[in-house]
């Protein structure tokens, strides 16, 4: 199953299965992989090349090698020993060398950014069509903001990885079992010494870094859910105002800011002395080398000449610092498998094309049934919301559902859009079970308007244009007109393309309703589901917004949930629901009949 998981980012262990999982993006890969291999040969010879620059140096650096140094030879400077014939012909196979280099590394490095966004663009594409197809029941079950979150991040570093990390990784290796090799036929006696302490600093400066690392961790733990203290707050400002709360917030804030810095100052101090530790290990190794190598060249029985010597002490620095550098690598190699892991099992989702296969495409005219329909949400099994319901409305009938909040309502429209699947029971769409109709032609038949609209940022045609994304500006004047939308537009210094804001907080909640009821206009539904269209609204929105419903209803099969009941007088067929059943029904005049009746009780009440 895919979840995000509250901690971001973190290192998996390296199992079977997570590889196993990681390892799918080598479908992704497939495509490009003879960039990707002539990527990999550049990395191979820029490495290998790499390794010719210790070796180098240490030529330079050695100066005229001496047949046989003489006993007693310390007091030599190191310039009297250079021959220029020597210097210059190193200086210019450095220079060789730095060319080769530079033009390796530029393929490489062009090959594999070029592989990667090939990949990326893929992944991307693959993860958003899949998100976007998702049933509907994936995003109870994941917070969309978690989600989106999760999603970018293992993004990114996945494209960090393939980018830079496995090049990275790959090259430190290459150079160090290089150099180890370079070091042995050198001296392997001094290698023997040099082998001997290195890696034992280097599992010590590890097992330290997993120590900080994990402090460091907290500290960001904690600046997370100082943010979310910040996000939530700014969220739900008007409540933080109204309730005077500002006081308790900022205490809420304040002992976190100060828990984030005792933690950062407390990795701070180990990280002071991680680094004393570092320099003090590695320029002591490297010391210590330089001390037993000078006594192998120096010494009265030399097995080593000056030139060697620092080619070897070169290699030792360059080794060290590239076994320092593998520990993260393999840390930031070990996310983005989980990353990639996570990212290939959203991939894997089944979408709602997979899980609704149906595929007629029967010819609607908007008859719909239920037939003894159940209903619970996948998420909790135990609460029963709709408890065997049965209706039919004929094409073109309007059919109102009243009753209490949390009677089922918003649920049955759910159910009609199919983002679920009835427990049991039949839905039935002029006669023809949903289950084999095309999800995708049903959902077109329909158009939908809830009580909180939600328009996307941009303007106002192209929101009402969501509709029916082909429409003409005459289609998208009409269909304004009938939505009563048209005056409000026009009044906008921009009219039609005026900007709605993000989510359209910059229209108010009437006009946002008449935008979303063009929209519906423009799409021509056969069946229409309305949950709670007006009950947000002022007198005078309502008036317009429900002027403008009832231009919409004409001809098509509509579904009303309403809590006011003047909304649905004229309904051919009113439901009255109490918890996942209908208690009544009949038209307005035949409910006010009953004496006692649920429909009637309410009626007074809003009367009154
Ligand atoms: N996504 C959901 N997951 C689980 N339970 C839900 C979900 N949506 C609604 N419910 C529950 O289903 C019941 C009916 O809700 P709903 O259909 O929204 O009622 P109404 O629209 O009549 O106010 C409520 O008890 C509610 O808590
Ligand atoms: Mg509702």
């Amino acid at each position: 199953m895919f979840r995000p998981k509250k901690e971001k980012k973190e290192r998996v262990k390296l199992s079977k299965d997570s590889v196993q999982k990681a390892k799918r993006i080598f479908k992704y890969l497939k495509p490009y992989r003879g960039v990707f291999i002539i990527g990999w040969i550049f990395l191979f010879l820029s490495s290998s090349a790499g390794l010719f620059f210790p070796y180098l140096l240490g030529q330079l650096l050695g100066g005229k090698q001496t047949a046989t140094p003489v006993v007693g030879q310390t007091d030599t400077s190191m310039l009297e020993n250079l021959s220029f014939d020597n210097i210059n012909t190193v200086a210019l196979m450095l220079l060789v060398l730095f060319i080769l280099q530079s033009v390796f590394s530029f393929f490489r490095i062009v090959l594999f950014t070029k592989v990667t966004e090939n990949t990326m663009r893929d992944i991307r594409k693959d993860a958003f069509s899949k998100l976007i197809y998702m049933p509907m029941n994936f995003f109870n079950k994941n917070k969309v903001g978690e989600l989106t979150s999760r999603l970018s991040s293992d993004i990114t570093l996945v494209q960090d990885t393939l980018r830079t990390t496995i090049a990275e990784f790959v090259r430190q290796i290459i150079i160090i079992l290089g150099s180890i090799v370079f070091l042995v036929i050198v001296s392997w006696k001094l290698s023997l010494i040099m082998l001997a302490t290195v890696p034992v600093m280097a599992v010590i400066a590890v097992l330290f870094g997993r120590f900080i690392r994990k402090l460091s961790k907290q500290a960001q733990e904690a600046t997370a859910s100082s943010n979310t203290i910040i996000e939530e707050n700014m969220m739900g400002i008007t409540n933080v105002k109204t309730f005077t709360n500002e006081l308790f917030v900022m205490a809420k804030y304040r002992k976190t800011i100060e828990d984030i810095r005792k933690l950062n100052i407390k990795s701070g101090n180990w990280r002071g002395v991680f680094v004393s530790f570092i320099i003090m290990c590695l320029f002591g190794a490297i010391v210590f080398i330089i001390w037993q190598g000078l006594h192998m060249t120096l010494g009265p029985d030399p097995s080593l000449n000056s030139r060697d010597f620092f080619s070897f002490v070169m290699f030792t620095v360059f080794m060290g610092a590239s076994i320092g550098s593998v520990p993260d690598l393999y840390a930031s190699l070990q996310k983005a498998i989980g990353a990639t892991e996570h990212l290939m099992e959203l991939i894997n989702e089944s979408t709602e094309k997979e899980i609704y296969l149906g595929k007629n495409k029967p010819d609607i005219k908007g008859k719909v049934s239920f037939e003894e329909v159940k209903f619970h949400y996948p998420e909790r099994p135990d609460v029963e919301v709709l408890k065997g319901m049965s209706f039919e409305v004929d094409s073109g009938g309007k059919i109102a559902l009243v009753g209490a909040s949390g009677a089922g309502k918003s649920t049955i429209a759910s159910l009609l859009l199919r983002f679920y699947e009835p427990t049991s029971g039949n839905y039935t769409v002029d006669n023809v079970n949903v289950k084999d109709v095309d999800i995708e032609y049903l959902r077109d038949q329909m158009a939908f308007v809830p009580q909180e609209v939600i328009l996307f940022s941009g303007t106002i045609r192209e929101n009402i244009a969501f509709g029916n994304p082909e429409a003409t500006d005459e289609e998208i004047d009409s269909a304004a007109k009938k939505a009563n939308a048209y005056n409000f537009i026009k009044e906008f210094p921009e009219g039609f393309e005026t900007e709605v804001g993000d989510r359209g907080i910059q229209l108010s909640g009437g006009q946002k309703q008449r935008v979303a009821i063009a929209r519906a206009i423009l799409k021509d539904p056969t069946i229409l589901i309305l949950d709670e269209a007006t009950s947000a609204l002022d007198a005078e929105s309502e008036r317009l917004v429900q002027e403008a419903l009832d231009n919409l209803m004409e001809n098509r099969t509509s579904f009303i949930i309403a809590h006011r009941l003047s909304t649905i007088r004229k309904a051919d067929n009113i439901l009255v629901m109490d918890k996942g059943q209908i208690v009544e029904q009949g038209k307005h005049d035949e409910l006010m009949q009953i004496k006692d009746g649920v429909y009637a009780n309410l009626n007074e009440l809003q009367v009154n």
